[in-house]
């Protein structure tokens, strides 16, 4: 019952339902988008190293959760990946437009499956809040674990659907993946888990819609 992969009609729908959301001032009000609550998920990101030469955000949205995985983990190079980056770029009250125009970050605009990078490049790679909303969950799985040099962390989050939440909520415009634990952990067999915690869908962020959260931080070793 899972919904994996979507059309590429299907996922530029989604995406104009999220430029439409981010476009009005009152949705940026708050200049967060869960990512607080993400953290406290993460343990404010203790796992993470104090610093790393270099650092991804897929996904990475308006207000990213990259701002605050810096406030633990400094980074050299920071790049913030989103299909929707450069127009983001133009909202003048958002973490990522100011962090780029003062040059703190870097800018992507391809979406995973499509990342022009080389495997191996990264220390460390984020991706929360993002397979809802992709056109290939499997392809931006392998694309996101493939990044990581070896020793890297991938700091992934995800909400979790069950058969229920899928046939009772049957179309979102907004989020055309749905997945359950066994879709994610399936591509992540390369990494060792650091932090792995499965949140029951009452500890959630949503339970009405989601069965539950995958809060994991796995590392690669090539060894
Ligand atoms: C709900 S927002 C979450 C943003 C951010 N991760 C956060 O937690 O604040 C989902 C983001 O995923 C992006 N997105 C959708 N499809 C994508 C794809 N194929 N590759 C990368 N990002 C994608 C959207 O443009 C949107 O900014």
């Amino acid at each position: 019952m899972s919904v994996m992969q979507v059309t590429p009609a299907r996922w530029k729908r989604a995406q104009q339902w999220e430029l439409a959301l981010w476009s009005d001032p009152a949705a940026r009000k708050s200049g967060d988008d869960w990512n607080l609550w993400w953290r406290e998920q993460f343990d404010g990101y203790a796992a993470l190293p104090a610093s790393v030469d270099s650092m991804i955000e897929l996904g990475c949205g308006p207000f990213t959760n990259t701002r605050l995985i810096l406030e633990r983990c400094r980074a050299e190079r920071v790049v913030c990946s989103d299909p929707l980056a450069e127009r983001y770029a133009e909202l003048p009250d958002c973490w990522l437009s100011q962090a780029a125009a003062a040059g703190r970050v870097e800018l992507d605009a391809h979406a995973i499956e499509e990342l022009p990078l080389d495997a191996g490049s990264f220390d460390v790679v984020v991706m929360i809040n993002v397979l809802d909303h992709v056109c290939d969950a499997a392809l931006c799985l392998q694309r996101a674990a493939a990044l990581l040099r070896d020793g890297g962390f991938l700091v992934l989050g995800q909400d979790l659907s069950d058969d229920e939440d899928i046939r009772n909520f049957p179309y979102d415009i907004g989020h055309p993946i749905r997945l359950s634990l066994e879709d994610v952990e399936r591509h992540l067999t390369e990494l060792r888990p650091v932090l792995r915690r499965v949140l029951s869908r009452e500890e959630g962020r949503s339970p009405d819609g989601h069965s539950g959260n995958l809060i994991l931080i796995g590392r690669r070793s090539n060894a």
